[in-house]
């Protein structure tokens, strides 16, 4: 069976619930929280199935326990190949509508960069309505968002079908 790693940061703990509640939708997955629970680029090592969650910050930065480990991919590029990588987070489409999620595209150039199989979990843009996202592309987000401040009622049913969809790209 695939193990799967959770790396979440998230400062207000939106994104923080969204992978504890995929945590309990997948079996034979351990959650990392970035903020206490991170040791180094080697834990990566001890998965097959990587879900990475970032809220989004600044202009369209990932989430600050996010900035070291992600410096250091960049210039380590620990070899992540035969890994499939999946992304997901939490932003605001009103107030920050012009940096929707970018977050998660940062983070897929990133793990692309190091070999890992990214390409996984996007999701039709349909249902949200924000001005820009560098996470968009073809009418699709390259990983699962979530909106708690103006869509929190869709959040638990996004996670469910993200989680589904995962699944079977993914064959989990
Ligand atoms: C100062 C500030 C900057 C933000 N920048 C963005 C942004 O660029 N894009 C976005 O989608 N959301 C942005 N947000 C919204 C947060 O990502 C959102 O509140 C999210 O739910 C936080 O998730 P977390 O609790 O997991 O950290 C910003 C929020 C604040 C307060």
């Amino acid at each position: 069976m695939a193990k799967i790693g959770i790396f979440v940061g998230s400062s207000g703990g939106v994104t923080l619930g969204v992978g504890e509640m995929l945590e309990e939708l997948f079996d034979d997955a351990e959650l990392i929280n970035m903020e206490d629970d991170f040791e180094g680029l080697d834990q990566f090592e001890h998965f097959d199935v990587l879900l990475i969650g970032s809220s989004t910050w600044g202009q369209g930065d990932p989430q600050r326990d996010w900035v070291d480990p992600l410096y250091e991919m960049q210039n380590e590029t620990p070899d992540l190949g035969g890994k499939k990588v999946a992304f997901f987070g939490a932003g605001d489409q009103k107030t920050h509508g012009e940096h929707f999620v970018s977050a998660l595209k940062k983070m897929e150039d990133i793990f692309k960069e190091c070999g890992a199989s990214v390409g996984f979990g996007a999701i039709s843009k349909e249902g949200y309505d924000y001005e820009f996202s560098l996470a968009e592309k073809e009418g699709k987000l390259c990983g699962l968002a979530i909106d708690a401040i103006n869509q929190a009622d869709l959040t638990e049913e996004r996670v469910a079908n993200w989680a589904e969809q995962l699944k079977s790209e993914m064959g989990l």
